[in-house]
């Protein structure tokens, strides 16, 4: 099928957008076109594609055709507090969440503060004490976790399986788990144990193949596809963690912008070629 693809991007999804697009014009058949809400809007009007793969974007837009990750879904995990909610409601194993501060118990200590709109480490607060989480609420902080110790942390690249694409409400298995990677620490000596985030700035970064047993990466896969099923979207990167003293998983949260900028990985092949055959679009130049 020769479609006529789009690929909508935003100011935090530019590096990502563009090589996505560059990879789908590499394999696709058909038209690939790209870019901001804006050019999205003109070609709109101009020559509508058949479909638009959306890394991102909440705005509005009128379009009859079809759309990978659809707004309202962009929107419910991007809004961290609502799809935390959805993830108590259906039952996806994640930390203990508090709604208000007041909310927060002595026995409860420590947990972490966030706002609804967090990103890469931002709208993070630690707290110790109540006083920490009363101050939390004052700069900000909408929700807050648990506090899991002692984990490791995943990324599980998720997608909706080709015949579960376009049904209303999905299941976990729906879904399959396309890609895992897990933070690892490529810091200089041993992390820093008052630096609780496992953050790119502090020398974690994701990698490959850890040699961990199966039995655990099926647990975080399991958990990952709760959670993407969840929220309906269509493809995304959820982060799990995975504590070792019980070994459980908690989910953290779906990220509807992944990373696929990054000229060392295979994301954005592994991504490419899901969305293409999830649209049914199997027909690629690369006849390997
Ligand atoms: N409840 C928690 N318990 C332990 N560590 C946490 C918890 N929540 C977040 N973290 C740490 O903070 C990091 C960032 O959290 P995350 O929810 O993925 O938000 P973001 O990536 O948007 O900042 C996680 O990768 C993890 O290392
Ligand atoms: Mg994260």
């Amino acid at each position: 099928m020769k479609e006529r693809v789009f690929v909508l991007y935003q100011n935090s999804g530019v590096y990502s957008g563009r090589a996505l697009r560059r990879m789908l014009a590499g394999i696709h058949e058909g038209n690939v076109l790209g870019g901001y809400p804006n050019r999205f809007a003109s070609i709109l009007r101009k020559n509508p594609p058949s479909c638009v793969i959306n890394l991102g974007t909440t705005g509005e837009f009128s379009f009859n055709g079809t759309v990978v990750n659809p707004r309202e879904m962009v929107r419910a995990a991007s809004n961290k507090r609502q799809a935390r909610i959805a993830f108590q409601e259906q039952e996806v194993p994640a930390p203990q969440l508090f709604l208000r501060g007041s909310d927060v118990g002595a026995a409860d200590l420590p947990v972490i503060g966030r706002t609804s709109y967090h990103n890469k480490g931002q709208g993070f607060w630690f707290c110790k004490t109540r006083d920490q989480v009363q101050n939390a609420v004052s700069r900000g902080a909408t929700h807050f976790l648990q506090f899991v110790p002692r984990t490791r942390e995943y990324r599980v690249h998720t997608f909706c399986k080709k015949k579960a694409f376009g049904k209303e409400s999905r299941e976990s298995n729906d879904y399959v788990s396309v890609k895992l990677v897990e933070k690892v620490w490529q810091g200089t000596g041993k992390p820093d144990p008052r630096r609780i985030q496992k953050n790119h700035e502090f020398g974690w970064v994701f990698l490959g193949h850890q040699n961990r047993r199966e039995e655990e990466l099926d647990v975080v896969r399991y958990a990952a596809k709760q959670a993407i099923a969840a929220l309906g979207l269509d493809f995304g990167a959820v982060d799990v963690m995975y504590r070792i003293r019980d070994k459980r998983p908690y989910v953290l949260e779906v990220n509807s912008t992944p990373s696929l900028a990054d000229e060392t990985a295979d994301t954005c092949e592994v991504y490419a070629k899901r969305i293409l055959s999830m649209l049914g679009a199997t027909e690629t130049k690369d006849k390997k």
